[in-house]
């Protein structure tokens, strides 16, 4: 019997297309399930999994702190070895979004919606940050090991932050899944997702990506990060994401500009 809020046989006999392929460590309390898997990085294997109930520095992107609390979050990291390009992998955090929001569909939450790069959003017209996506990498000469962190609001955190968003959380959309349903249902949409994303990259599950993708056609700020102080650098039409994952964006002056993932974040302008 486990003394965590997840326990792995019970998960792992939740499993479809995932069974077998995940090991699954589920601790009480850590820094970070990301940090943690970085230092097992060059030993453990692709498709270990570490789950916390509590982590004391949970990291974000951009520097920032993830809150998580026993009961009311869902955080859990991913290693993952790739053999694709690295130029080919800044695409991951979107493909993963996808994974993420079919899980949830799969367990039956509506209004689940997309925001790049790596935000999963709650709500009429993505009203509130869901959950968010952290992926970390440690290459050597052979491949790419991707960390996949993610957390997910399932009750109002105290202290949840929605990094410039409000925070949403799964209780506001109906009854929340039981935490063992919930993670199974999201390792298996990873599964088959990253097998997808390993053969053809992003562009495998671009189509799904845009389909629930927030703010399509919609007029958008790009925020450029100033270390004090977000400061705007473009507004335009947001047309998605290409083919390798760079956010797309009408000008006023008729061109199309490519962001790749990085020091910006986009806001509803
Ligand atoms: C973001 O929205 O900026 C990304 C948040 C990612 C949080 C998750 S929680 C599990 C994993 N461990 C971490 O320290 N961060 C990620």
């Amino acid at each position: 019997m486990s003394d965590c809020l997840i326990d792995p046989v019970r998960l792992s006999a939740l499993l479809g297309a995932g069974r077998g392929r995940f090991d699954v460590v589920a601790l009480p309390e850590c820094d970070s399930t990301n940090a943690v898997l970085l230092q097992q990085s060059a030993s453990a294997p692709s498709g270990r999994v570490i789950v916390a109930d509590r982590q004391t520095a949970g990291r974000g992107r951009r520097g920032r702190v993830w809150h998580s609390a026993p009961a009311d979050t869902l955080t859990f990291s991913l290693l993952w070895r790739l053999a694709n390009e690295p130029a080919r992998i800044a695409g991951l955090s979107l493909a993963v979004g996808v994974a993420v929001a079919q899980a949830l569909e799969h367990c039956g939450v509506a209004g689940v919606a997309l925001k790049w790069p790596n935000d999963v959003l709650l709500g009429a017209s993505g009203a509130g940050k869901l959950g968010g996506i952290l992926i970390e990498l440690a290459s050597d000469r052979a491949a790419t090991a991707a960390i996949i962190g993610i957390g997910l609001n399932l009750h109002q955190p105290p202290a949840a932050d929605g990094f410039g968003l409000p925070a949403a959380a799964l209780d506001a959309a109906g009854p929340v899944p039981e935490r063992h349903v919930l993670l199974a249902a999201l390792l298996d949409a990873l599964a088959c997702t990253l097998d997808r994303f390993v053969a053809g990259g992003f562009a495998a599950v671009r189509d799904d990506w845009q389909s629930r993708h927030v703010w399509q056609e919609r007029p958008v700020r790009l925020l450029g990060d100033s270390t004090t102080t977000d400061s705007a650098v473009v507004e335009g039409r947001c047309l998605g994401a290409d083919s390798d994952g760079a956010l797309l964006l009408a000008l006023p002056d008729g061109r199309i500009e490519r962001y790749l993932v990085g020091d910006v974040s986009l806001r509803a302008a």
